[in-house]
């Protein structure tokens, strides 16, 4: 089999022909580019859970073929069957995941596509399920195209950018969010110099942020979580891009553990943070960040995963959230596809979805 190229490669495909949700599998890179065919409800559920699709876009991608794929196979009878089926398998991905709202805005979608064709037959409603999964998909790579556009306007040639986790390719169908003005800046030539942090406990910087971007010919360097202070310190960094997985309506901000460190360190020594966010991550029926609910993991990603042997003393406690909330007033500016936010957030976000409403 010819190898896989990972920069040409969607991250979540559809291939309707086999009944089945194709994505590049997380857990495997940077070792191997593989793809994994998911048919079943419990597959799905297992790859989003189990991080082999990862990232909030990428997530609600994956949902959205997902349910479309478990549609096709649901009663085509009558139309209560079929919503009955089709409300209790959103629900069940639905509850893969807690902290990314993409999951649940991307699913309510699908379900608003139900009922809106509630009137049609069944394979009707399957074929309005199909074109609304692609439709999510293409807006997200639409969407990060503009990211990229608002937020290379931030950068300027030679610059040094931090960033955590993986918001890039790999957490959405193509081009990432807090990779995307990365990828801009790197085609109009400005040779940026990109630090990685290598983002414990599932090292989503080093094994898929680092790769991504040294596959695509970015100056990249990779630093564990403890050492973003040395490099700010040092006058290296001069922009902080990261991704998210839900905005509160006042700008606080959910991403993946450690982003609020970054983002503290950030302020001490004066370099703006941004955080890159597509509209649907931003959600707007919670006020604050205290709303957010927080994904926490099993303790033996922190104990065992990624050494021979168990590396903490047995049975020690140990706490394992996913995600922390940033304050927002230790961000910069939020860039959306509408523009870039700053505060007061509660009217700048407002104003990004009026903009969104009247489809400027
Ligand atoms: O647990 P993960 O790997 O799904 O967490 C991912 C992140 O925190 C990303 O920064 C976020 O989803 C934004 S992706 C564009």
């Amino acid at each position: 089999m010819d190898k896989i190229n990972l920069m040409k490669t969607d991250t979540v495909m559809l291939d309707d022909e086999n009944s089945a949700v194709v994505i590049i599998d997380q857990t495997k890179l940077p070792g191997k580019v593989q793809l994994l065919s998911l048919t079943t409800a419990q597959q799905i559920w297992d790859a989003i859970y189990l991080l082999q699709v990862r990232g909030a876009p990428a997530i609600g991608v994956a949902a959205a073929m997902g349910i479309y794929i478990l549609a096709k196979g649901m009663p085509q009878e009558d139309y209560d069957s079929f919503y009955q089926a089709f409300a209790e398998q959103k629900e069940y991905l639905d509850s893969a995941r807690p902290t990314a709202v993409n999951l649940s805005w991307a699913l309510r979608r699908m379900e608003e596509c139900v009922l809106s064709h509630r009137e049609k037959s069944v394979p009707q409603i399957v074929e309005a399920l199909r074109k609304e999964a692609i439709a999510i998909r293409d807006e997200d790579v639409a969407v990060c195209k503009k990211i990229g556009e608002y937020g290379v306007t931030l950068l300027k040639q030679g610059d040094g950018v931090l960033t955590h986790c993986n918001a890039g390719k790999l957490a959405t169908v193509q081009f990432g969010t807090a990779t995307a003005p990365i990828y801009v800046a790197e085609e109009k030539g400005y040779h940026l110099r990109v630090f990685c942090d290598e983002t414990r406990p599932l090292l989503q910087g080093a094994r898929l942020t680092a790769f991504e971007l040294q596959e695509s010919g970015v100056d990249t360097t990779l630093i564990c979580d403890n050492m973003s202070a040395m490099v700010m310190k040092k006058g290296w960094v001069d922009t902080v891009f990261v991704g998210c997985d839900r905005v509160a309506a006042n700008g606080d901000t959910a991403n993946k553990i450690g982003t609020s460190v970054v983002a503290a360190v950030a302020k001490q020594y004066g370099v703006p943070m941004y955080i890159c966010a597509p509209t649907s991550t931003i959600d707007m029926n919670i006020a604050t960040g205290d709303d957010i609910v927080i994904e926490e993991r099993k303790p033996d990603e922190v104990a065992e995963m990624w050494y021979q042997e168990r590396m903490a003393p047995k049975d020690v406690k140990i706490f394992n959230p996913a995600f922390d909330v940033t304050d927002h007033s230790l961000i910069a500016g939020i860039i959306t596809e509408y523009g870039i936010a700053r505060a007061p957030y509660e009217q700048s976000l407002k104003e990004i979805f009026d903009k969104k409403k009247g489809g400027k």
